[in-house]
């Protein structure tokens, strides 16, 4: 059992893991009494393939949301087939290194099968069976992970940058109730699940008010809504800190929880499209728009650092009502940026490079944690 030398041993063990633990900060240790510092990972981190983005996981987040593995073309590919097998390794993941575990989406108007608002004739289904299509999805979805998936985007992306709401084909089908039916059902399919309403540009102040009103109309009828997700898909030179710190203070003065749910920064020049991060925009390749093939210049490494920094520094001024501040990746070469909205490019959006080296902009980060 426990003899001399193995004592010995763990007492070595435990103060290498000391030891090094002291000389990596963890940006989650930094953060623990504040809120979540979470990352969005892909399929290899999920089953293990990608060992270098495992272990920068393990030791620096403590919340965890799938980029794709739960997205309703990738769980539910067709009508009568579930498939759950990466979305249960990603929930083990979760729970063998005890993290806040994320579950996104339920209803987007991306990355969901036509066959959904389709019968077998290839029709457009009416209100009622495309209600019955959601249930089943979300009661299915949910219910599969209930108690151990804590918070859930219940619905994504359901306004223009205008605040109307999108004329997708949920909105066209069901009518505007689709986003307070997808609530209750989710909330029936698990009672304890944080509910989220989650979008992108909620700085910008006119797609607020619409967000706002939405979030309203909910609280008013008495549907479930414990949280507004935040993306954070931010670039250089916009939004501001202080619009950020406008939209967390509307949201949080709603009663809600806020989270930041999609944070990065995009370097790369956005010539031609302005602020957004809908996903179906496509540009066409330029060089003028990949400037940073061969490394990022030291002046925008700062840049990157401090505009993350001051982000930060809004953050923590909100602690009381952020829950989490999750990153969408963990390094720059799996960021999205990288083929959105023009493909190919070298971007530098995250805080650890393509090697996995902690970037100016991680250490940024922890060092607002220490201004306190
Ligand atoms: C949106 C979605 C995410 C992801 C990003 C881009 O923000 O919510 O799931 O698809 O776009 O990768």
């Amino acid at each position: 059992m426990y003899d001399h030398q193995s004592l010995i041993l763990g007492a070595v063990l435990v103060a290498a893991a000391f030891a090094s633990a002291q000389s990596t900060p963890a940006l989650r240790d930094a953060y623990r009494n504040d809120f979540y510092i979470g990352v969005a990972i892909n399929a290899a981190q999920i089953t293990g393939q990608d060992q270098r983005g495992d272990a920068l996981i393990e030791s620096q987040f403590d919340s965890i949301s799938p980029d794709n593995a739960l997205k309703w073309e990738k769980v539910h590919p067709q009508p009568d087939k579930y498939d759950f097998r990466l979305a249960d390794q990603y929930v083990a993941f979760g729970e063998e290194h005890h993290m806040f575990i994320v579950g996104h989406n339920l209803v987007w108007h991306e990355q969901v099968p036509a066959w959904v608002f389709h019968d077998a004739q290839g029709n457009l289904l009416g209100r009622d069976a495309l209600l019955a299509r959601m249930r089943d999805h979300i009661y299915t979805v949910v219910g599969r992970y209930k108690g151990r998936i804590q918070s859930w985007d219940v619905v994504n992306e359901a306004l223009n940058d205008d605040g109307t709401l999108r004329p997708s084909l949920w909105l066209k089908i069901i009518g505007p109730d689709y986003i307070e039916k997808a609530f209750q059902y989710a909330h029936e399919a698990d009672p304890a699940a944080q509910l989220t309403y989650n979008d992108y540009n909620l700085e910008n102040p006119v797609k607020r008010k619409g967000a706002i009103a939405l979030v309203k109309k909910l609280q008013a009828e008495g549907i479930p809504i414990d949280a507004v997700g935040i993306q954070g898909h931010l670039v250089l030179d916009s939004p501001t800190p202080e619009q950020e710190d406008a939209a967390i203070s509307a949201f949080a003065a709603l009663g809600l929880k806020v989270a930041i749910t999609e944070l990065d920064i995009d370097v790369l020049p956005s010539v031609g499209y302005g602020p957004t991060a809908d996903v179906s925009l496509r540009v066409r390749q330029d060089p003028k728009l990949n400037p940073y093939v061969d490394g990022l210049p030291d002046s925008v490494q700062q840049q990157l650092a401090d505009r993350y920094a001051a982000f930060f520094r809004v953050f923590l001024k909100h602690r009381g009502a952020l829950s989490r501040v999750t990153f969408w990746g963990v390094t720059d070469a799996q960021s999205w940026l990288n083929n959105w909205p023009v493909a190919g490019r070298t971007s530098y959006p995250l805080l650890f490079d393509r090697n996995g080296q902690p970037k100016p902009a991680f250490q940024a980060i922890l060092g607002v944690a220490s201004e306190r």
